[in-house]
């Protein structure tokens, strides 16, 4: 089959490779229709995520028809029509038990990605993502398999589109997770720094929860243009306005500053010349700047969410700045699963259309011009998604004039 590949930092490329069989008779196999790339994918494409190999798989947000099950498969059946969650978990664990699926305790053979770990299991394996997370083969593939299929695979309406459904396996829960972890609800404020696919998102869920103010910080004026035309929020192009965090606060209610933040950037945060320099050296785990932001845009007793991907440790992070605001941090990877049901009956009655911020529609055989465009940010890219199976593929134009803001 074809597969993309991983060939060294900024070096994809789509390969011949083997097709998946099963493994364990919990497993099926997956004929992929749809797959997209994600801002996590771009960690792993620019060589930060440590245990990736060469010939690695990438690929967590997919979805397609049942192939071939295991023999103790009951939960799905050859032909059915699945998105598959980005994380793999085995629905009976402690944590999976507590709806805390990324905190799986029995998926994941790799070392996970805690530095001061001692003896505690490492959580989730992730379709896709490091050998630290399980070398899971993923899915920007013409097959893969997906072990746990009695928990993981989520059957979606021949109704609904691929487009409209794809991203229920990662960025809109975690959109969604990140939105309802900072408490935002009717009449909230809100600041979400990172204006990608997840930022994006959570901008979309901020409103159908009724936030009243919506702040968004990035530094490319065409994303947040999007956004601002989309979702009403308020720009702040941070290449222009060197502390968002003020300017935010400025016009927030008594100058108390917002009820929460979204921190939907992660460690490779632009801003400070020092940590990138202190990161790339390795001397700094994470960049600490749009953290920071958040923790000053933040009012007393609000919440900081964050989505982002952080790693190791930040010098620069203002604890006690969070202590005296009283503030509550809620982060780390989307327990999927526990969202799909709900985020699913959101679209089906229009009030979610996550597809509108699709920007590139390529082949699979194009994946790597669309790393490429995607990490760049070139063409006003957004978000790309991958049909393999077909070397050219004619998607028609989606209006988005549906998902604006009146809805
Ligand atoms: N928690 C999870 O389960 C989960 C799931 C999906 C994605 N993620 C993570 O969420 C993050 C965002 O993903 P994405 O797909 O939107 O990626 P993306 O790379 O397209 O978007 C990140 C955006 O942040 C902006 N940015 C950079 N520095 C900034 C700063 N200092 N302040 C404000 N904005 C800044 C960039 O310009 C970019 O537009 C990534 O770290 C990704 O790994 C986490
Ligand atoms: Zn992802
Ligand atoms: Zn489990």
């Amino acid at each position: 089959m074809r597969a993309l590949t991983y060939h060294g930092a900024h070096s994809v490329k789509v390969d011949t490779v083997p097709d998946p069989v099963i493994e364990e008779n919990d497993d099926l196999i997956l004929r992929v229709t749809a797959t997209a790339i994600c801002g996590s994918d771009l960690h792993l494409y620019r060589g930060k995520i440590p245990t990736v190999e060469h010939g690695d798989i990438f690929g967590h947000e997919f979805m397609g028809i049942v192939e071939e099950t295991g023999s103790a498969v009951t939960a799905v059946q050859p032909g059915d029509r699945v998105v598959i969650p980005f994380v793999i978990a085995c629905g009976s664990c402690f944590f999976c038990q507590m709806d805390l699926f990324a905190a799986c305790e029995t998926t994941n053979t790799g070392r996970g990605a805690i530095l001061n770990k001692k003896a505690i299991p490492s959580g989730a394996a992730l379709f896709g993502y490091s050998h630290m997370y399980g070398g899971v083969p993923g899915g920007q593939a013409e097959y893969v398999r997906v072990p746990k299929a009695n928990t993981g695979p989520f059957k979606v309406p021949g109704t609904l589109s691929d487009e409209k459904v794809l991203f229920l396996s990662d960025i809109l829960p975690t959109a969604w997770q990140a939105v309802t972890n900072a408490g935002i609800g009717q009449g909230s404020s809100l600041a979400i720094y990172g204006a990608g696919p997840v930022g994006l998102l959570s901008a979309a869920c901020a409103r159908m929860l009724g936030a009243e103010q919506i702040f968004m910080v990035d530094h490319h004026p065409y994303r947040l243009a999007y956004a601002q035309k989309t979702y009403g929020v308020i720009p702040i192009n941070f290449d222009e306005d060197d502390d968002p965090a003020d300017t935010i606060i400025r016009q927030t209610k008594g100058m108390r500053g917002v009820d929460g933040a979204v921190d939907a950037v992660g460690f490779e945060a632009k801003g400070s010349t020092t940590e990138t320099v202190l990161a790339t050296l390795k001397l700094e785990g994470s960049s600490g700047k749009a953290l920071r932001q958040c923790i000053a845009a933040v009012r007393r007793g609000g919440t900081v969410s964050v989505p982002g991907v952080y790693s190791g440790f930040i010098h620069g992070f203002l604890f006690g700045d969070a202590f005296d605001k009283g503030l509550t941090f809620k982060m780390g990877q989307t327990h999927v699963q526990r969202f799909l049901p709900e985020l699913l009956g959101h679209i089906e009655t229009g009030r979610l259309s996550p597809e509108v911020i699709i920007s590139h529609r390529m082949s699979l055989e194009q994946a790597a011009e669309g790393y490429r465009i995607f990490d760049k940010r070139e063409e006003d890219c957004r978000k790309v998604i991958l049909t393999p199976g077909s070397p050219h593929v004619a998607v028609p134009e989606i209006d988005d004039s549906a998902a604006v803001l009146a809805t």
